[in-house]
């Protein structure tokens, strides 16, 4: 099989950007599976996909990348914080660790993602010190933003990112 998309998605998210990707894969030869389900299914090239948990990958995807060998990996995700800064380069660094060295990693794709209200309530209290309030009112304001992601510029972006990834396997 030329493709497996596998992902790991908690509150759908993650699952949706998969999709898009599955759809975006070029022929037949390809497959999608929830990586719980996972039971070694084959391919040349495995679009791994992951929600992001304080700041790195879930154990199940440590789990499943870690034991591919000789395999071509890209990555994807979905993340609470927007994008534009440092945080998403640290998310792949961070994930990346665990690609076997016999592996060749192609590159990472990452959107934000809406998250649950309760975090939303964590950050609705009020802070004495300025800097915390400041720090308060900017994750109010993400919550907010990330409220409508994974959207269409998003699944849009992840299906160019799919024919990047082509063009490195097939030049
Ligand atoms: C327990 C937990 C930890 C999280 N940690 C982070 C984090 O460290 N950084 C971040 O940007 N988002 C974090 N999030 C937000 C999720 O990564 C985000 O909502 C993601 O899109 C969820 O994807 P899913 O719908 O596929 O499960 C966290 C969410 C939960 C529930």
């Amino acid at each position: 099989m030329d493709y497996m998309v596998l992902y790991s998605s908690k509150t759908g998210n993650t699952k949706k950007v998969a999709t898009e990707i599955f759809s975006a894969l070029p022929g037949m030869s390809k497959d999608m599976q929830n990586i719980d389900e996972y039971r070694g299914k084959d391919a040349d090239t495995f679009f791994i996909g992951f929600w992001v948990d304080r700041g790195t990958c879930e154990l199940s995807v440590i789990d499943v990348l870690s034991e591919l060998h000789g395999k071509k990996i890209a990555l994807f995700g979905t993340c609470g914080m927007g994008s534009g800064t440092d945080y998403y380069r640290n998310i792949e660094k961070k994930v990346t660790v665990w690609v076997p060295d016999d592996c060749e990693y192609l590159g990472m794709f990452l959107c934000q993602g809406k998250m649950p209200m309760k975090v939303r309530e964590k950050y609705e209290i009020f802070r004495e010190d300025p800097r915390e309030e400041a720090y308060r009112k900017q994750m109010l304001r993400n919550f907010d933003e990330a409220l409508f992601h994974p959207n269409d510029n998003d699944l849009a972006d992840a299906r160019a990112f799919v024919e990047q990834m082509c063009k490195m396997i097939y030049g």
